[in-house]
């Protein structure tokens, strides 16, 4: 039997992520704001509700996706005596402290409550090649995590309910820093010069491949941050530094903008001026860290 959920708003991303649940065969009450909205979901066999507070009442679980926290504690707060013995999922984006408050007045007022972040756009909801984070009790989060599958690709990441909004921005850095890298490698390689003319689409193909090796040096470089040990095998600091010039030194020949490859080997030869030269790169961590946090190296 398909779980009976509740969507409370339908911005771009609360209509996608009821109409995943509908197209899972889950029972779907919606509820918007601004009445409307829901009748495209309508037509596929959601129910609307007439106010939030019936819709919360259709069922035990809750998922809310709101503009704004301030949203949410606009629309649940008058509903705060209707809450005990019901599950909150707050898919709404916003700052850690935010998601703990939350937290908080949900216990509060008897509800169980599950923090969490989309990780795509609308339109990669219910692909499980999409991730969605949730963090609080992770008992609440097993008991529906077969319902939030219908969503992507369900992930626990901790019990404190700040964690998924700190991984958002990591993960978009990331995304971002990945991007700009493949980015730059494009116009490298499809610039005139020897070996150009190389397509993104072709570039692309190789450089899919390559991450698998990029996987393996996080997965090793993981645990040397974690032990604040950096062995660099047969790649330390001081040949990515030579290897790094030949990049600047194409990147200026080939017309691309030389800001990335300046920044990371500027991090690069601190570390070897402070006599880092022969560890592996998971010791420019100490590097990315500002000088005068806990952990810093030294400047
Ligand atoms: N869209 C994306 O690509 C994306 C990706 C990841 C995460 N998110 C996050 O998902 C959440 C929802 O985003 P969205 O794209 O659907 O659009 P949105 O503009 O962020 O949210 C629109 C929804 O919030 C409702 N709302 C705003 N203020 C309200 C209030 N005071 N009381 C009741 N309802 C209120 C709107 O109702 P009305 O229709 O009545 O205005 C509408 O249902 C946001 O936190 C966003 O950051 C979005």
């Amino acid at each position: 039997m398909s779980a009976d959920v509740t969507v409370l708003g339908l911005g771009p991303m609360g209509s996608a992520l009821a109409g995943a649940f509908v197209a899972a065969g889950h029972r779907t009450t919606v509820w918007n704001r601004t009445p409307g909205k829901a009748d495209p979901l309508l037509r596929k066999g959601a129910v609307e509700a007439a106010s939030a507070g019936a819709a919360l009442g259709a069922g035990p679980l809750t998922v809310v996706s709101l503009s704004t926290y301030e949203a949410v504690q606009e629309v649940l707060r008058p509903l705060a005596g209707e809450l005990a013995g019901r599950t909150l999922i707050n898919l709404t984006s916003g700052p850690p402290v935010c998601a703990r408050e939350m937290d908080a007045w949900a216990e509060h007022a008897g509800a169980a409550y599950l923090d969490g972040v989309v990780m795509t756009t609308p339109s990669g909801i219910g692909s499980r090649h999409f991730l969605q984070l949730y963090a609080g009790s992770p008992t609440v989060f097993e008991e529906h995590r077969e319902t939030l599958a219908a969503l992507g690709d369900p992930v626990y990441v901790g019990a404190d309910t700040a964690l998924p909004s700190v991984y958002d921005t990591t993960l978009l850095c990331q995304m971002w820093s990945t991007l700009t890298g493949w980015l730059h490698s494009v116009v490298l390689i499809g610039a005139d010069g020897p070996g150009g003319n190389v397509t993104a689409t072709q570039y692309t193909e190789v450089a899919n491949r390559w991450m698998d090796t990029v996987r393996f040096f996080m997965d090793a470089y993981a645990s040397q941050v974690d032990s604040e040990q950096y062995p660099s095998g047969d790649f330390p600091l001081d040949l990515h530094r030579a290897t790094m010039g030949i990049l600047t030194h194409a990147s200026e020949l080939r017309g691309a903008d030389t800001g990335m490859p300046e920044l990371f080997t500027a991090l690069t030869e601190r570390a070897i001026a402070a006599g880092h030269g022969n560890d592996s790169y998971a010791r420019l961590v100490e590097f990315v860290r500002r000088e005068g946090r806990p952990g810093a190296a030294p400047a």
